[in-house]
């Protein structure tokens, strides 16, 4: 069979609005189909770190691919030097929002297949309520479906220091079957850019959920084809 083509983004409220901008960004540009849903606090942080709140819970989809392909180009992440990547023609079929409290949604239940779940950035809030199984909003529940039907779950973490209360339920979800990739992005690559740190962390995401991509340069590897390199040259 093949992979679903479904895959679940959760945004929680950490720090670091960008790499779930970035990830949605560059999910929409393959033929996935994007569900995704954000938590409330998320909005107050993508407020402050973007400069303008995500669209509202039940807009049209178009507003939000508006939102997420021209974010990351004005307002204070302008100076983050993202690279644009392209636009598909049926991007506006294959996004659906889901609001947090829709516990009918199909990826609150085990048997609507995905191909996994992100949630980028992870709160410490939201880690905690899914290593003890709260399920209080559909986060927290399609994570949940997600451990329990051994399907992909990722989380990306951004805090720090981290108590040890956040280790634990860290090490407690890796037992279960989750994948911990803190949002901590590698200097060996020679980033120009925070564009080019925010890309680390997306493309090894993004190696994980099995989605092609050039985002960043790989160790070991040949240059990609194609990649624009920073800094562009003086002349
Ligand atoms: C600007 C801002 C930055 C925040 N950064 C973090 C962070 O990096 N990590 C974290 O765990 N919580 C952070 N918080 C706190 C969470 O948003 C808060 O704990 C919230 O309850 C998480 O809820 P959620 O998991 O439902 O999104 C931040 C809050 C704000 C307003």
């Amino acid at each position: 069979m093949d992979l679903p083509r479904d895959i679940v983004l959760a945004i929680t409220g950490a720090s670091g609005s960008a790499y779930a901008v970035r990830l949605a960004q560059l999910l929409l540009a393959c033929e996935v189909r994007l569900h995704l849903v954000v938590s409330h606090a998320a909005r107050q942080v993508m407020q402050r770190e973007l400069g303008e709140s995500a669209p509202p819970v039940g807009c049209d989809p178009r507003d939000w691919l508006e939102f997420l392909a021209t974010v990351l180009h004005r307002g204070p992440s302008a100076a983050w030097r993202f690279r644009p990547l392209p636009r598909s023609p049926d991007e506006n079929a294959r996004l659906l929002l889901h609001s947090l409290q829709d516990y009918s949604a199909g990826i609150a239940s085990g048997s609507f297949r995905t191909r996994g779940m992100v949630i980028c950035p992870c709160s410490m809030g939201t880690l905690s309520a899914i290593a003890c199984g709260a399920s209080t909003n559909l986060i927290q529940r399609a994570a949940d479906v997600h451990l329990k039907e051994r399907r992909p779950l990722i989380l990306i973490p951004r805090e720090t220091p981290l108590a040890l209360i956040a280790l634990e339920n860290m090490a407690r979800l890796t037992q279960a079957g989750a994948t911990i990739m803190p949002a901590m992005p590698g200097f060996y690559h020679q980033p120009y850019s925070i564009g080019d740190l925010v890309d680390f962390i997306v493309g090894r995401v993004c190696d994980h959920l099995r989605i092609d991509h050039s985002l960043m340069q790989r160790w070991g590897e040949p240059e990609t084809p194609g990649r624009i390199r920073h800094p562009p040259s003086a002349s």
